[in-house]
């Protein structure tokens, strides 16, 4: 299982492989905020501290806002990761 730290809340929590990082942060009542919940809002901004092998790809429309707004490499955004593996993240 996946183990998700969440650097600064010094928690970690588990879920299934494939599992969307927003359930995780709904599941776990983690404070990432989010906003639209379809990856043009750019709210839910995290920062993957590590682990930035163990999330899905990016894609559309994660890619054109991350584009859009100038969001830097190693950022993602939370409601559009599929956790696939160990990693921790940070909202900005
Ligand atoms: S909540 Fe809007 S982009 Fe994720």
């Amino acid at each position: 299982m996946p183990k998700i730290e969440f650097r600064a809340e010094s928690r970690t929590v588990e879920c299934a492989p494939g599992t969307p990082l927003r359930d995780v942060c709904d599941q776990s009542k983690a404070k990432v905020p989010f906003g639209c919940r379809n990856g043009v809002c750019g709210t839910c901004e995290v920062i993957v501290m590590s682990g930035s092998e163990n999330l899905s790809p990016v894609v559309a429309p994660e890619k054109e806002t991350i584009e859009s707004f100038g969001i830097p490499k190693g950022h993602r955004l939370a409601c559009q990761v599929k956790v696939l593996g160990d990693c921790a993240v940070q909202p900005i």
